[in-house]
């Protein structure tokens, strides 16, 4: 038997700090509007099932009238996120699984979209296709998966720019998040088709240990506490190249269309897929 993640629950600690985050690690304004847009475009009040408690998608889906459901394996991330929803009120309707994505024990063929922020690289390589098939077999035919994913680097990106321009800008919400996201690329590591937050910190405290000059290695302390209060140590995700990746995808999928969100700095290395049914 496969076994699960054992950081399958690690957002859960995530979940009181979530006012930290911020784009890429959480969807645009921009990302919002393209997934929305298509929405409207394809289908009026449409069934909902939102992969996660992503606040975003939810508001989202309540501006088109959608019916919600919301499948999460920790409560605290449902209960937590509705406060970060501009919508609360509609939280009251939307119906809420308290499920691993693999179970989810709701109805074949019935949803008109399924939505899920990075969620595929949240489970090992070996459950990704179980995952795919699960989500095929809730959407009506005809139905889409639309989700926001992560293309790592094919070249392993340099540590010293990063920490420049985030010295030089100062620690704030955007630049941190945007720091995140390039150390996570950094700790890619392509043979194990995978980067865990732990390589992420290792990265950054041995540049810190290996540099010269105390006032920069000074400066790199309350950088080094930022990272692991954002992105606690314990979580490991799986990502394949694209090319494989969408290989996996259209086993089960039509791969309809691909785009980026403007307003996300990272954002050619967050795709948003539309797979159809
Ligand atoms: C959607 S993911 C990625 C974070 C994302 N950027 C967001 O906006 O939420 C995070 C959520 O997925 C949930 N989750 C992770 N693995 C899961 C699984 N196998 N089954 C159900 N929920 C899971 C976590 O509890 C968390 O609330």
């Amino acid at each position: 038997m496969i076994k699960k993640s054992k950081s399958i629950f690690w957002h859960t600690g995530v979940a009181e700090r979530w006012k930290v985050y911020d784009s890429p690690g959480r969807p645009s304004k921009d990302e919002c509007r393209l997934i929305q847009s298509f929405i409207v475009q394809h289908k009026k009040q449409p069934k909902v099932l939102i992969l996660g408690s992503t606040p975003e998608y939810r508001d989202l889906a309540h501006t088109v009238k959608a019916e919600v459901t919301c499948v999460d394996v920790g409560l605290g991330m449902l209960v937590a996120m509705t406060d970060f929803m501009k919508h609360k009120n509609k939280a009251d309707q939307e119906v809420w699984f308290r499920s691993d994505w693999l179970t989810m024990p709701v109805a074949e063929n019935y949803y008109d979209f399924v939505l899920g922020d990075l969620v595929i690289t949240n489970l090992p390589l070996q459950l990704q296709p179980a995952l795919l098939a699960k989500i095929k077999s809730i959407l009506k035919p005809g139905g889409y998966f639309i989700t926001r994913d992560w293309w790592p680097p094919m070249t392993k990106p340099a540590i010293e720019p990063m920490i420049e321009k985030i010295l030089e800008s100062g620690i704030n919400k955007k630049s941190i998040n945007v720091f995140s996201w390039e150390l996570l690329n950094l700790a890619y590591d392509s043979k194990g088709k995978s980067a865990t937050t732990d390589d992420m910190y290792r990265a950054l405290k041995m540049f810190q240990q290996k540099e010269r000059n105390q006032a920069r290695k000074r400066q790199l302390v309350p950088l080094l506490k930022h990272l692991i209060y954002v992105y606690p140590l314990g979580k490991t995700w799986w990502v394949k190249f694209r090319p494989e990746a969408e290989k996996t995808m259209k086993k089960y999928f039509k791969i309809k269309s691909i785009k980026h969100g403007r307003d996300n700095q990272c954002a050619q290395e967050c795709p948003i897929y539309f797979l159809q049914k």
